[in-house]
């Protein structure tokens, strides 16, 4: 009995929670959670948050998705987090900013209609200066990093390409080589041993290995040295 009442009245209160969260609009979650800093039309504020007018939805998508926005410290580069909001949500704030101005869709994506070597020699052409030859990350100027892209979806790569999030430039790319360049990413993420697979030709890993050669060799010849006036001079 006490039973059936406690359930009646969570039932009423799902059914009377529920169509409020559905009528939250995007302008009430982006008036909560973003005007703060881009400005309550997105004009953006000074020192706050750029204008998002041309931002459009792929920039959007790309910064909730990967839980860089709502940022807390507005002078600090936004790093990936765990995505503070819902599906619905992300959904309707996308559409909120992509409403403010002309700016990128969300890119359609399909990895598997990628080629491997075009998205290998496209990579280390356009991405591996700052992301490194396996994709590892690294810093790049202004004390930003340009970060590891082993946690990144399909989707979040194809956004980051055509809406040059922070540092990063806006790549023209077809939407075959950014096909290409994403199954190359996810190549990566799945190898066992991303930073090998560039042995043979250009990068960090045979750079650093023809230095280390060479340091051990001369290391050998040092001892060989000290080794040779040591026992020169014990006879
Ligand atoms: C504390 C301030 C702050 C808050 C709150 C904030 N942002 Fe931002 N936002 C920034 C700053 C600063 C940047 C620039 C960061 C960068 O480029 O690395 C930015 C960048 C962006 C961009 C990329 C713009 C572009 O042209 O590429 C989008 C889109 C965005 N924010 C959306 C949002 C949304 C949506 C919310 C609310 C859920 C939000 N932001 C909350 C400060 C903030
Ligand atoms: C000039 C340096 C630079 C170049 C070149 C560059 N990136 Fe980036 N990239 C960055 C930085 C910096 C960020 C972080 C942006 C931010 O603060 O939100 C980033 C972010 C990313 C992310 C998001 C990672 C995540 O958190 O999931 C992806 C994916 C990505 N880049 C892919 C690429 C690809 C693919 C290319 C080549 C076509 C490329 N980048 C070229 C600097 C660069």
């Amino acid at each position: 009995m006490l039973l059936r009442s406690l359930l009646a009245a969570v039932v009423t209160t799902i059914a009377l929670a529920a169509p409020s969260l559905a009528q939250q609009s995007g302008r009430e979650l982006y008036e909560r959670r973003c005007a703060s800093c881009h400005g309550p039309d997105g004009a953006g504020r000074e020192g706050l948050g750029p204008s998002l007018t041309g931002a459009g939805a792929a920039a959007a998508d790309y910064q909730l998705r990967t839980g860089r926005m709502p940022l807390q410290n507005p002078q600090a580069q936004a790093v990936r987090k765990p995505s503070v909001f819902s599906e619905e949500e992300t959904r309707l704030l996308v559409s909120f900013v992509a409403s403010l101005g002309e700016g990128p869709p969300i890119p359609s994506v399909d990895p598997g209609a990628g080629d491997l070597s075009s998205g290998q020699s496209l990579f280390i052409a356009n991405c591996a200066a700052c992301h490194g030859a396996g994709g590892n990350g690294g810093a790049v100027g202004n004390n930003a990093a340009a970060p590891s892209l082993y946690a990144s979806e399909p989707q979040t790569m194809a956004e980051a390409m055509v809406s040059g999030p922070g540092q990063m430039p806006v790549f023209g790319f077809s939407e075959q080589e950014r096909n290409d360049i994403i199954a190359f990413i996810s190549y990566l993420q799945t190898s066992e041993a991303p930073g090998g697979i560039d042995i043979g030709g250009t990068g960090p890993v045979p750079e650093g290995f023809v230095g280390w050669f060479f340091g051990l060799t001369g290391l050998v010849m040092v001892l060989v040295l000290l080794v040779g006036t040591g026992s020169s001079r014990a006879r």
